[in-house]
């Protein structure tokens, strides 16, 4: 395998990878505090403080627990908490991660049925309609929120929608790992029954804690959930959180930092840091069109954290990301088939307009040297045109 060059020592790194994310001052500056006892007072007002903040952010009154891992851990904790070997289970793939879900259910023996939607594309409540209606109940139904792999975020609230107007009423479990606390999401209302993600994404934290909302219907189904489990059994998790711990050491410092980044999500508030996310893909996406490359995912499912782009036919991917990285800017490449085939560009979290025209700017700038024409300025303006123009009807849309 190729490998990736770093950064010149010193360089400003322009960080554009779909998660882990940048981190803002007071998140760093918070997980270099002292170390405390896991077991103590000060964990104890820390942990539910920011399992109520996630609560609040992706609208549930359930219980979140949180895992020392990484996000799929959440992922493999959510089918092991609610599922029995031989369980029917759909699951509805749009990319790498939906087949990942996938793959943990079918690992620990549940019976996996795939509903597989072209990559690049996103789910159609319809076709899952049909599907639901056409086949022998199912106990669980695995979706994604956003497909980082593709840069596509999937329909959710409708999908959710036919899932549970199915007359088995299967479980609801989403992946909403690069989705949640940057585009609209509302756990209770639209009835998803267990949502995962984790602390390195728009949560602004850094990787190592797995965030896992179980509703009331998940939880009763762990009651009968044959599958086994030990690190990740959610019993365990709950029981530790009423006294305000963790069954097992937990990533403190990560939590510290975490502590923050929930709470710049709170002062911000939910609809604007929905409204914020959305200008800056429409700046990512005017601004890769502009020198010259074409979106992966269709208008309308186009993700609020991630853009994928396709590198152009003649473009050979490994040298042009180690010349963008020679000039400090780190984007992501496609995963699995699409390796090599398309660009990935993160913003999500804590992110500035004018650091996606700087990167935009470079990705002008280097392009040329790989025989495509690109106008950096003509990048900078279409991104900062289209990032005002989302801008100022939102704030139209508020007033
Ligand atoms: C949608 C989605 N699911 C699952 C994962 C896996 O998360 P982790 O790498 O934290 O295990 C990711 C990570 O990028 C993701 O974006």
């Amino acid at each position: 395998m190729a490998c990736v060059p770093t950064m010149m020592p010193g360089m400003q790194h322009n960080l554009r990878v779909p998660g882990p994310t940048p981190l803002p001052d007071d998140v760093r500056e918070a997980q270099a505090q002292p170390m405390i006892d896991h077991r103590g007072a000060e964990f104890g007002r820390m942990l539910p403080e920011i399992t109520d903040g996630i609560a609040e952010l992706i609208g549930t009154s359930d219980e979140v627990l949180l895992l020392t891992s990484s996000g799929t851990g959440a992922m493999e904790a959510a089918i092991v908490n609610t599922l029995s070997p031989e369980d029917r289970v759909l699951a509805v793939t749009i990319g790498a991660f939906g087949d990942r879900f996938a793959e943990i259910a079918t690992t620990y023996g549940a019976n996996v049925e795939r509903l597989e939607v072209e990559w690049g594309e996103a789910a159609d409540p319809a076709v899952l309609r049909d599907h639901l209606a056409g086949h022998e109940p199912y106990a669980a139904v695995l979706l994604t929120h956003n497909e980082t792999s593709t840069g596509v975020v999937n329909p959710l609230r409708e999908l959710v929608a036919e899932v549970r107007q199915a007359p088995a009423q299967p479980l609801v479990i989403v992946d909403g790992i690069s989705g949640l606390g940057a585009i609209p999401f509302e756990m209770d209302a639209w009835g998803v029954d267990l949502v995962v993600s984790a602390s390195q994404k728009a949560w602004m934290g850094s990787p190592g804690i797995a965030i896992a909302a179980v509703g009331e219907r998940a939880r009763r189904a762990g009651e009968r959930a044959g599958m086994p489990r030990f690190y990740f059994d959610f019993g365990q998790a709950r029981r530790w959180a009423e006294k305000g711990q963790t069954p097992w050491t937990p990533a403190v410092s990560v939590l510290f930092g975490l502590q923050v980044g929930v709470r710049r999500l709170l002062a911000e508030g939910r609809e604007q840091t929905w409204r914020r996310h959305a200008a800056l893909a429409a700046a990512v996406g005017a601004g890769l069109e502009a020198v010259g490359l074409e979106l992966v995912a269709p208008a309308g499912h186009r993700s609020a954290t991630v853009t994928a782009a396709w590198v152009p036919d003649g473009i050979e991917w490994v040298p042009l990301n180690r010349t963008l990285r020679e000039r400090g800017l780190a984007l992501a490449g496609g995963q699995g088939k699409w390796a090599g085939r398309i660009l990935r560009f993160g913003h999500m979290g804590d992110v500035r307009l004018s650091e996606l025209t700087d990167a935009l700017r470079t990705l002008g700038e280097v392009l040329p040297d790989f025989d495509q024409r690109a106008d950096p300025d003509a990048a900078v303006a279409a991104a900062t045109a289209a990032y005002e123009e989302l801008s100022s009807t939102a704030a139209a849309a508020a007033r």
